[in-house]
């Protein structure tokens, strides 16, 4: 049932037994077999990516051998937010992970705004990711082969190029894989992810045995202003633990596992980080690193003058590059599902196929769109753009910690964050400050796509919602022929 808490304005909030009850609704069941392995994995899959193989050049840039600190502080900034997140998506085990939770504690608007937020997060993210996999896809078959794609089919317009095919290829593959089935995709996941931290532990390996204490000299040129800026940029690293909570739905067994995943993928995702900055900079100047497009790379060739572990490196960064793009591509189907579902997005496209089990039509939308974007846009500033996202969600997710503890104290928590509300408005706070530090430019675009979001919603979720739609919670898809469909 589609009850709410009040008269179905535009702060009503969904109740969460009812979006239980709805996960089960027949045709829009999504299957429940991920396990807590492959729920971790999605994690460490959607995490280790772009950041530590491409971003991390850009914060040596700013802070420096500190920018070490900067992967600290980034994952202290995160660690509070996944405390929520995971008190949330162990007691409300919908997919849509942070619009589910906000519909259910702050209400639709406020749900919705965070839904088309997270299409940064995820949906922009992975058309930006996309085309950080073709660069080093480029660079793989450079360092191997001594050949490369040409700039025309390379890159995006602004970049030199007309449009970027590998970017397309990787999102038209990844969307024929989601159609087929989430264990499958899972699996595939699992691999890459062996993968990627095999390629990274091989870096810290080879980096340590030719460590120096040389480049940490200053250590903090620019300061504490230096290490902070630096972290609102790697924060994008750390990106990903989130998408474990967009799955919930498919969770085997939601309230142990998804804490589980969550903390443990990002605790795991910081130690490597941590490892492989303190390496990088034990055998390669901040200079060198931030003038590589492949900085991990250039510290191997320049460090310890490995030049053919520059192949390695790429293929590395190409196999985790895809996994961030499965992973991410995944959250935003369901994102977008929970939000057809609940009728602010056009309802019919929330239909799971019979046969795969998964929103195939739903996921061909998305994977057409998202290959269209990936073909054509720079990778440059939309890091900056899915951050601020990324940080508004996690406020948000904080605040519904808070909130529902208050509005619903007896509901079911499998797990609880410690010190409610401390840890929450700590996570609010440290969401908040890395926010601060990102350039006016960014809040500009930030607010203009919020200000679309806003407008969507007045013209058609308001409308088309469930809530208002069918107070009486027979979905419109549900209806009878003489009944009518509302839409
Ligand atoms: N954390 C993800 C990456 O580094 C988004 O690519």
């Amino acid at each position: 049932m589609a009850t709410t808490s009040g008269r179905p304005g535009i702060f009503a909030v969904r109740d969460v037994r009812s979006l239980i009850t709805e996960t089960a609704e027949e045709g829009h069941g999504l299957k429940k077999a991920v396990g807590a392995t492959h729920l971790t994995a999605m994690g460490v899959g959607a995490i280790i990516g772009t950041g530590i193989f491409v971003v991390i050049g850009e914060g040596a840039g700013i802070a420096g051998p500190a920018v070490i600190l900067s992967f600290v502080l980034a994952a202290v900034a995160c660690v509070f937010s996944a405390l929520s997140y995971a008190e949330l998506a162990s007691s409300i085990p919908v997919a849509g992970s942070a619009y589910t939770y906000t519909y259910a504690t702050m209400g639709e608007l406020v749900a919705w705004i965070i839904g088309w937020d997270l299409i940064l997060e995820y949906g922009v993210s992975v058309a930006a990711i996309a085309v950080g996999w073709g660069g080093n896809l480029n660079a793989f078959l450079d360092s191997a082969f001594g050949v490369a794609l040409p700039d025309a089919i390379a890159k995006s317009p602004e970049d030199g190029g007309v449009f970027n095919l590998p970017a397309v290829l990787v999102v038209l593959a990844i969307t024929f894989l989601l159609i087929r089935g989430v264990t499958e995709s899972a699996r595939v996941n699992l691999v890459m992810v062996a993968v990627k931290l095999l390629v990274l532990l091989f870096f810290i390996i080879v980096a340590f045995a030719n460590f120096g204490t040389g480049n940490f000299q200053p250590f903090a040129p620019e300061g504490v202003d230096g290490v902070t800026a630096a972290a609102a940029v790697i924060f994008f690293a750390y990106i990903g633990f989130d998408a474990v909570s967009t799955g919930s739905e498919e969770a085997k067994k939601p309230a142990r596992d998804l804490p589980l995943a969550i903390i443990g993928s990002l605790v795991v995702c910081t130690i490597f980080y941590v490892l492989t900055a303190t390496a990088a900079i034990g055998i390669a100047s901040p200079e060198t690193l931030e003038g590589s497009d492949a900085p991990l790379a250039a510290a191997l060739d320049e460090g310890a003058g490995i030049s053919w572990a520059a192949a390695i490196l790429a293929l590395g960064a190409v196999v985790a590059i895809t996994s961030v793009v499965l992973v991410i591509m995944y959250g935003q189907t369901r994102i977008f599902f929970a939000m057809c579902r609940d009728g602010l997005l056009p309802q019919r496209l929330a239909k799971v196929n019979q046969r795969y089990g998964t929103p195939a039509r739903l996921t061909l939308v998305l994977g057409v769109l998202i290959s269209i974007l990936a073909a054509l846009i720079p990778l440059s500033e939309i890091v900056k753009l899915v951050n601020i996202g990324t940080l508004f969600a996690f406020v948000l997710v904080n605040v519904g910690v808070i909130v529902l503890r208050r509005t619903r104290p007896d509901m079911p928590r499998p797990y609880r964050v410690p010190w409610s509300p401390v840890l929450p408005l700590l996570g609010i706070a440290f969401a908040v400050y890395l926010m601060s530090d990102l350039p006016w430019d960014t809040w500009v675009r930030f607010v203009v796509w919020l200000a679309i979001g806003v407008l969507i919603y007045w013209l058609y979720g308001y409308k088309n919602s469930r809530l208002r739609r069918d107070p009486d919670g027979t979905p419109g898809w549900a209806r009878s022929p003489e009944e009518g469909d509302p839409r």
